[in-house]
């Protein structure tokens, strides 16, 4: 399994705090502080470092940390991320430092918005600041704010960064797998969501020429879809242990067709539901279209097949 080391170097909880974040996202890691990070990283493949910034002080155990390390052994992936109130003054040249120090690691930069709280200060850091406040033209007052969005989505990038997986399927038999799991199952949880309205329901699907439909008479899913499109949905075998894992997550994007649409009537006849036999029910059937945009498998069998067991595929043309 890769694993992901992430290492921060902080003072006031903002680098430790979003060094949580991305644990939870990026998956397969453990979070050090610097100061009590392993000197034998033998077990992980990848390492993200985050060290806010602190003028000439920024990273300052994160540099002695990695020339320790680095001589030891090299990363294979490594993402530098720093927290701070401006990106363009200390942060290019100590991320620059600290890449030269990895050597061969393929390395990846981000950088999160820190948060100033004079209240939390010490007397130096008080004088450190005037100085930073000199250098940027910045009063010296409180600023920035701590952002788990931005954390999120860098998250994201950094999944897809340390994620990329060395046996991929070939794009055919991954979806053919996909399609098998699509048509050997009738029911899915679909997630959909807008701010505070976010419902996962159960629902009974069919799948036909690549995408999936639900006949439903309303309810709350529709709070979330009639103010977003985008939808995740996941199709599963219950847990019977590690060697017979299986299931396929979509991402994409569902709506309600519109009766008058052309194959509208075409899709419910596949159901037997005629037009006479839709009119005649007491309440109105809805139909809703989900076309996925990205598929996500986890199944033990692709180990046998010498496949990693998790595998994503982009669905083109959409
Ligand atoms: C003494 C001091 C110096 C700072 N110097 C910088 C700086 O050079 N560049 C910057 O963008 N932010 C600077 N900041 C803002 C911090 O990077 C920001 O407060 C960050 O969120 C602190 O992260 P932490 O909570 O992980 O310690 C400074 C803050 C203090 C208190």
């Amino acid at each position: 399994m890769k694993t992901t080391l992430i290492v921060y170097d902080g003072r006031h909880g903002a680098a430790a705090r979003y060094a949580e974040i991305l644990a939870l996202i990026v998956s397969n890691a453990k979070v050090y502080p610097v100061d009590s990070a392993p000197t034998d990283t033998a077990r992980f493949s990848g390492a993200i470092f985050l060290f806010s910034l602190y003028g000439p002080d920024t990273a300052a155990r994160t540099k002695a940390y990695l020339a320790a390390v680095c001589a030891q052994r090299a990363f294979e992936k490594v993402a530098l991320v720093g927290v701070g109130l401006s990106d363009a003054h200390e942060f290019p040249a100590v991320a620059a430092h600290l890449a030269a120090l990895l050597g061969q690691a393929a390395v990846t930069t981000g950088f999160l918005p820190g948060e100033l709280r004079l209240a939390r200060l010490c007397a130096d850091e008080r004088t450190q600041l005037e100085r930073f406040a000199e250098k940027t033209g910045r009063p010296v007052q409180d600023g920035g704010q701590f952002d788990p969005a931005a954390a999120v989505r860098l998250a994201q990038t950094l999944s897809d960064f340390f994620r990329a997986r060395d046996r991929v399927m070939p794009a055919q038999a991954l979806r053919e797998a996909a399609e098998k799991i699509l048509k050997t199952h009738n029911t899915l949880a679909l997630a959909t969501g807008a701010a505070d309205a976010v419902r996962c329901t159960p629902l009974e699907y069919f799948y036909w020429d690549g995408a999936l439909y639900v006949i439903t008479e309303g309810g709350k899913k529709f709070c979330g879809l009639v103010q977003n499109d985008r939808v995740s949905a996941a199709i599963f075998e219950p847990y019977t242990g590690m060697d017979a894992l299986c299931s396929l997550q979509i991402t994409g994007r569902a709506a309600c067709l519109p009766p008058e649409q052309a194959d509208y009537a075409a899709i419910m006849m596949r159901r037997g539901l005629t037009p006479e036999t839709l009119a005649a029910l007491p309440c109105r059937m809805n139909l809703v279209r989900i076309v996925p945009e990205t598929y996500e498998l986890l199944c033990a069998d692709f180990a046998a097949q010498g496949y990693d067991v998790k595998q994503t595929l982009a669905i083109s043309g959409n």
